[in-house]
């Protein structure tokens, strides 16, 4: 037998623990459990312990936020996946609530509540979910049992949608009969939308389009969209459809990236006209929210990368991005930017003015921290290339340095971040498009989370995990020639988990 942190129990068999936490008091003591691994971020939406994946159900409700996710509460590792359960007032503070929705044992979600949406259905928080049920994939709905979004009754109609449409054929494998999941609903003309993810045979991912007058009966369509699989993958899973005003977006998860086409939708029908990834790191399955003034926030999935054992022996797995915010610029690119709302976690700044870096002159910042804001605007002048380093320790053996070079590419250098050999070392890029010049970067580190926005366009999402603890330095250096940090602000970043807060009273 072999325990890890929160003292679970392993063996051949698989994880031996029988408790389904269910009181908030517990899932705190977990989370506390967990407080001291300097890898686990505080300032992120993270499971209170166990399992992280897709966000669901992002919805505002009865004046708070409410952030479901898939979560297995057995173990840090993906198995009978329930949907986890976080709410907010301001989208960055959160705190823990029970298991929201568990798998039935003689229901068509018995192995597993997959991933889904919330809407609300005239005054009722509804919910659509895929259930997992022996080798199918079962749509599924829900309504709130109360307005905290505590507990959810399920339709005794469920499965609302029964079979996998006849054309175009959906994808069977070994172990699906169909690949055919994950919901997006919205109303439009008084009726209910829906996409499916799904692969098709011998094809590539489509978004499937159904229609409904009551969330329950389900008319087919067509895929409003569908890709070749050499580029965009087999199965689109996760498929979202946000709409801009004149333009739209669709994004799809494609097992490797998030895949987003921008065009125009219009009666089932989607044209794309540009298509990119939405990051270009470690960040999937993501789900957005409309807040009340009408701006568009997008959460992610952001996976391990490193070893199960190591995801066991932690205890936890997986954690959300920061909230994104969406918009569209007036050369019709998308915009991404971390949330307004971030801004109040910020805590000590420190400042600097036109720091000049000559070549292979490094300098320190005066900052030591693992979780914390980074703004600079950088300008290249004549070097080849400028670098950020950052979880570093004072010999620089463990360091984590993102690098802009003069022909618009940043990369993110995991080659020296850990001693851990089960870390990944992969070195993950992006092309950055000089809209402005200088370039402007906001880098997010929490833990083992690197999130870099360069010009509020591109994103990067990255996993290190540094083993010193005194890697929590930054530092700076330009290549080839000199460059210029026109302006740099570091922020340390509170914790997302007060446990000072008050813990919450609306029942
Ligand atoms: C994406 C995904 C979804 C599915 C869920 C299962 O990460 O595979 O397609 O609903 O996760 O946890």
């Amino acid at each position: 037998l072999v325990s890890n942190a929160l003292g679970y129990l392993a063996d051949g068999d698989g994880v031996r623990f029988t408790g389904r936490p269910k009181d908030v008091e517990t899932l705190t003591a977990m989370r506390e459990g967990l407080a001291d691994d300097p890898l686990r971020p505080t300032f992120h939406v993270t499971p209170p312990a166990n399992w992280l994946n897709d966000p669901n159900g992002l919805i505002h409700w009865n004046g708070r936020y409410h952030l479901f996710y898939q979560y297995n509460p057995t173990g840090p590792f993906h198995n009978t996946i329930h949907w986890g359960h976080a709410v907010s007032d301001d989208l960055i503070h959160w705190e823990d609530r029970p298991v929201a929705l568990s798998p039935s044992p003689d229901g068509p979600d018995r192995d597993g509540c997959w991933s889904g949406c919330a809407v609300d259905d005239d005054g009722t928080a509804t919910i659509l979910y895929t259930g997992g049920r022996d080798k199918k994939q079962l749509p599924c709905i829900a309504t709130a049992a109360d307005e905290t979004l505590s507990s959810w009754v399920k339709d005794p109609a469920n499965p609302v949608i029964e079979e996998t449409p006849a054309e175009p054929e959906v994808l069977r494998t070994e172990d699906w009969e169909g690949e055919f999941r994950d919901h997006c609903v919205w109303r439009e003309d008084g009726v209910w939308h829906q996409l499916i993810g799904a692969g098709m045979e011998g094809g590539g991912g489509a978004a499937l389009l159904y229609v409904s007058e009551n969330l329950r009966d389900w008319e087919y369509r067509g895929p409003i969209l569908s890709g070749d699989r050499d580029t965009a993958g087999t199965v689109w899973e996760c498929p979202e459809l946000l709409d801009f005003g004149d333009r739209h977006l669709l994004h799809v998860s494609n097992y490797e990236d998030v895949v987003y086409f921008l065009g125009t939708y219009d009666d089932g029908e989607f044209t794309a006209e540009r298509r990119d990834k939405l990051d270009h790191g470690d960040f999937y399955a993501p789900q957005s929210m409309w807040t009340d003034d009408g701006r568009i926030l997008t959460w992610g999935w952001i996976p391990e990368a490193r070893d199960v054992s190591a995801q066991w022996d932690a205890g936890w797995s997986g954690t959300m991005s920061l909230p994104r915010e969406l918009t569209l610029a007036d050369d019709g690119g998308l915009c991404q930017r971390p949330a307004p709302e971030l801004t109040a976690l910020r805590g000590a700044n420190t400042h600097h003015d036109e720091l000049r870096l000559s070549s292979g002159d490094r300098q320190r910042v005066d900052v030591e921290s693992r979780a914390f804001e980074l703004r600079a605007t950088v300008r290249l002048e004549d070097a080849e290339a400028v670098e950020l380093s950052v979880l570093e320790t004072p010999n620089r053996a463990e360091r984590t340095p993102i690098r802009y070079t003069r022909d618009s590419e940043m990369y993110v250098d995991r080659s020296e971040s850990s001693h851990d050999p089960e870390a990944t070392t992969a070195t993950q890029r992006m092309r950055v498009t000089p809209y402005d010049s200088p370039l402007s970067l906001r880098v997010f580190v929490d833990g083992s989370v690197v999130e870099v926005f360069a010009n509020e366009r591109h994103c990067l999402t990255s996993r290190v995990y540094p083993t010193s603890e005194d890697a929590t330095g930054i530092s700076l250096a330009a290549d080839g020639g000199r460059a210029t940090v026109a302006s740099l602000d570091v922020w340390e970043m509170q914790s997302a988990w007060d446990a000072e807060r008050e813990p919450s009273v609306r029942e």
